[in-house]
């Protein structure tokens, strides 16, 4: 019995037409000894009817399926009696009366309802269990396609621009940069190992070097990092690397790619250029690097008003060079106990010591500090803040970078607090996009006593700066820029260094890395960069994440096929699993825990 059209084809234009059918029972519905069954295949849902007064063995055979089986029919296509038909569904006017029946395969019950809201409400782990059946779910199998759509609407793009894709090695070597590694034991070269590429981050440099000029590449990459709902081991890059380009150039390049995915995919127009936003002013202004514009609520200093405050946990933090940071959060002064609690406990999460506030209600400050204000201070915090009947204030003081970090977690939880009690509306198609830009080239890491790379080691500092590298590393702005949207990084890059003798001083000189570690990671790279390299640079999103804004889903889970849990484990093909001491001897690895067997 072949197939003569999809589930979701047929229509009032195919009335008696002889067809056949192939596809999963969705559902059964029995009236008076007259079966329907929804047939489901991934095009849509077609209702076969079969009537025992027209064929009873053929009844007989119908009343015995189970949901999820797999059967062919043949029949007749035909209207639905008059108020009957199903406006909902593109095959709504018509059914199959069937005259033929074959079984393709049994199905035991699942183990969860297969459709979107019942899907919704059992647990992840059930759902990664059975992921075969979870992506039978109308919402997953769209998010699979929502996935290829921008995939191929990418893959377009930069064919357009003249881009080739070039596929570059996952098995790498372990170099000190960025992410924690995961590690590939050598059979042939006892005691080595491979490093899974974190990124095509060096690969595509070298490629400018090799005057490919253009590159992309739709890359995997894998990353022993604590896994979060946007955070995988194991994700999908959209890579990109020109030469003899500026950022300018890739600013537009990128927002040219996201116009076209938007438009394929959603059939919207979103508007370019992006606004662009320095790093410190997205810090000021929002408390995050990457933040969510979509709605205002904006942090204010108040660093110079309380350097001379008799609130001594102000007044100090002012004085060593820390900020005083405040946010008027309009009309939550109604919150609970639990609530505050939370976003306490939120705060101080990212070190905050305390979260002091003000609450305007019945006409007065509550407070638990409002007693130590100057009432030039208290002038002061109303005017600027603009405060109202039913405002809270929250007060963040600490070193600058912490203190708005602390207030914009609570800007965040605050805007979710007031989306609730439905006074802030907050839509996931308000598209806003920007560029984060003028990154610090360098951050000081207290923990290690020294300089990290804001991005990574081959970010170029801004011409004018570059003097300033070794002397005071932490004045020198980066060429680096990250593209946010809705409060998500979608992706970041940079220009790069393509001088050896510079890229060598950013090694030892700045980030202190000695010598002969240099030679034995990057010696190749700095190598190659002495045959030629073109000034070069470039980008990479998180496709995961683009994926996962077009679908409408906080999770990244949601849109990759086979995901890992929070704790990098596969439910359903059930990994990691021990290997057997014969495996690891090959591999001439002992382990410190006991293996299996085998
Ligand atoms: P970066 O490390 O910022 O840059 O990564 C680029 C983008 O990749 C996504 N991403 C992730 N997505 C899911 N799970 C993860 N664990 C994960 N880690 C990162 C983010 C991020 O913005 N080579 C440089 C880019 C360049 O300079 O060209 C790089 O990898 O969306
Ligand atoms: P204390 O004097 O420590 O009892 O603090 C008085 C109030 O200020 C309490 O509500 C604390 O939560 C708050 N607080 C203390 N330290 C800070 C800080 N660094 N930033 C913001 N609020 C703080």
């Amino acid at each position: 019995m072949k197939r003569t059209h999809h589930c979701g084809q047929l229509t009032k234009t195919d009335l008696g037409a002889s067809v056949s059918l192939a596809g999963w029972v969705d559902s059964i519905r029995d009236h008076g000894g007259i079966l329907f069954i929804d047939l489901r295949d991934r095009k849509g849902i077609t209702q076969v009817k079969f009537d025992p007064q027209d064929d009873a063995a053929l009844g007989e055979a119908a009343a015995q399926l189970k949901p999820e089986s797999v059967i062919a029919v043949s029949g007749t296509v035909a209207l639905r009696p008059e108020g009957t038909a199903n406006a909902s569904l593109p095959t709504g006017e018509i059914e199959v009366n069937a005259t033929a029946l074959e079984v393709l395969n049994r199905s035991e019950p699942p183990p969860f309802p297969l459709d979107d809201a019942g899907g919704d409400k059992v647990s992840e782990d059930l759902r990664l269990s059975y992921r075969y059946l979870d992506l039978r779910r109308p919402k997953m199998r769209r998010n699979l396609e929502v996935r290829h759509r921008a995939t191929k609407a990418i893959r377009d793009y930069f064919d357009s621009q003249e881009f080739i894709e070039v596929e570059t090695p996952a098995l790498f070597k372990s170099t000190p940069e960025g992410a924690r590694e995961y590690l590939v034991p050598s059979r042939i070269h006892p005691g080595q190992f491979y490093a899974l590429s974190q990124s095509p981050q060096q690969f595509k440099q070298i490629l400018m070097v090799a005057g490919v000029e253009k590159y992309f590449q739709i890359a995997r990459c894998f990353r022993d990092e604590d896994l979060r709902a946007d955070r995988q081991m194991e994700f999908t890059q959209v890579d990109v690397e020109a030469s003899f380009v500026t950022r300018e150039d890739i600013y537009a390049l990128f927002e040219g790619m996201l116009k076209k995915v938007w438009r394929d995919v959603l059939g919207t127009d979103i508007p370019t250029p992006f606004p662009r936003l320095p790093f410190a002013d997205a810090m000021n202004r929002y408390g995050s690097d990457k933040p969510d514009t979509r709605f205002a609520l904006e942090l204010v200093d108040f660093t110079e008003l309380f350097k001379t405050s008799s609130f001594k946990v102000f007044a100090s933090t002012a004085a060593s060079g820390g900020a005083i940071k405040a946010i008027n959060v309009k009309g939550l002064a109604d919150l609970t106990q639990g609530e505050l609690k939370a976003l306490e406990d939120a705060a101080k999460a990212l070190g905050a010591k305390g979260l002091a506030f003000i609450k305007v209600e019945g006409g007065e400050w509550k407070s638990p500090i409002v007693k130590f204000f100057s009432e030039a201070e208290k002038a002061e915090l109303s005017a600027r803040l603009s405060l109202e009947e039913g405002d809270i204030v929250f007060f963040a003081a600490a070193e600058w970078e912490r203190a708005c970090a602390i207030l914009g977690r609570v800007r965040l939880d605050a805007a979710q607090l007031l989306v609730k009690r439905g006074k802030l509306a907050l839509r996931d198609d308000d598209w806003k996009f920007l560029w984060v830009v003028d990154f610090p080239l360098m951050s000081y890491d207290e923990e290690r006593g020294g300089y990290a790379a804001t991005h990574h080691p081959f970010t170029a500092p801004v011409p004018e700066d570059a003097s300033l590298l070794v002397s005071d590393p932490k004045a020198v702005r980066g060429q680096h820029y990250d593209i946010v949207l809705n409060g998500v990084e979608l992706g970041g890059g940079s220009i790069r260094i393509h001088q050896p003798a510079l890229q060598k001083q950013v090694f030892e000189d700045v980030l202190k890395i000695p010598a002969d570690v240099v030679e034995s990671r990057f010696g190749y790279m700095l190598r190659a960069f002495t045959f030629g390299a073109p000034p070069h640079g470039g980008i990479a999103f998180g496709l995961d994440r683009i994926v996962a804004l077009l679908c409408g889903t906080q999770s990244i889970r949601d849109v990759i096929a086979f995901p890992k849990t929070q704790r990098g484990q596969d439910l359903m093909a059930q990994s990691p699993t021990p290997v057997t001491p014969k495996q690891l001897k090959e591999l001439h690895i002992a382990t410190a825990v006991p293996v299996e067997n085998g």
